[in-house]
């Protein structure tokens, strides 16, 4: 099995990277504005991982990334590398991944953004990958088979005109980046692996405007959809507790609960 459960005060380091995570989010989004570039977004993310939390980016160097953060934006779908020639501009959707490492523990999450003012499908895309992640955290408790979330998510996105990317899974996070359970987004009949109190996974559903299939860049990164449509993800780490979840990257502001009872 191999899935690592996390003792108690590993919850509590996971919890403090966690929060460290989601005030990465609070500080960018001030600068998510036309005339920014992704590579100055970066930046601004870095020094305040590195210099004021004391922490490290945990995309920096992972498997050879160059950044600290993915940003994608519009197109890709994720692992976009922040350039200095990529401008944001009014309308554009993107969306920030941030990992950090405190005390030995990751953090992962990530969220869209929208530069200016956009179109009524770029907010409905935005709006549908939020809720397709939201609504999973009303079904995880102890004892369930982890495929309720791709299940939840696809029941929900059937209903929509979108469809959702298969090729990206939610992971175990920890003293690993990337770790098991790996969650799958969509429907699937593996109930082999059950949620478990101090089980710790990221769930980051990808949802395309158009087709859900993808390709990878040349800079063997990028990764973008294949019909040149719009994507949105959203991300949050996530702790099984004794009577449903704790979600550990929630931003403040964000309309959602910090822990959900599901028993
Ligand atoms: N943050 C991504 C995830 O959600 C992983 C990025 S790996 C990197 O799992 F190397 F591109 F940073
Ligand atoms: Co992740
Ligand atoms: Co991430």
């Amino acid at each position: 099995m191999n899935i690592y459960i996390k003792n108690t005060k590993e919850i509590k380091k996971m919890r403090i990277s966690g929060n460290l995570a989601s005030n990465v989010m609070n500080m960018i989004s001030k600068y998510v504005i036309p005339g920014t570039t992704t590579e100055q977004l970066d930046n601004i993310c870095h020094d305040y991982i590195v210099y004021e939390q004391n922490a490290i980016p945990g995309c920096l160097g992972y498997h050879g990334f160059p950044k600290s953060t993915c940003i994608s934006v519009n197109n890709t779908v994720c692992h976009g590398i922040p350039r200095k020639d990529q401008i944001l501009k009014n309308g554009d959707i993107v969306n920030i991944d941030v990992a950090v490492i405190k005390n030995k523990y990751y953090s992962d999450t990530s969220k869209m953004f929208i530069v200016g003012e956009t179109n009524t499908l770029s907010k409905q895309l935005c709006h549908a990958a939020k809720k397709s992640l939201y609504i999973t955290f009303k079904k995880i408790k102890p004892g369930i088979p982890v495929n309720i979330i791709g299940n939840t998510i696809q029941n929900y996105i059937d209903s929509t005109p979108f469809s959702i990317v298969k090729e990206y899974c939610g992971h175990g996070i920890g003293k690993n980046f990337h770790e098991k359970p790996y969650i799958l987004h969509y429907k699937n009949q593996d109930t082999t692996i059950l949620f478990k109190k101090g089980m710790i996974f990221t769930i980051e559903p990808i949802i395309n405007a158009g087709t859900c299939e993808v390709f990878c860049m040349n800079d063997n990164w990028t990764i973008c959809t294949k019909d040149d449509q719009l994507s949105a993800q959203y991300e949050h780490t996530v702790l099984v507790t004794k009577n449903g979840c704790e979600i550990l990257t929630k931003r403040t502001q964000e309309k959602i609960h910090k822990k959900y009872i599901n028993i």
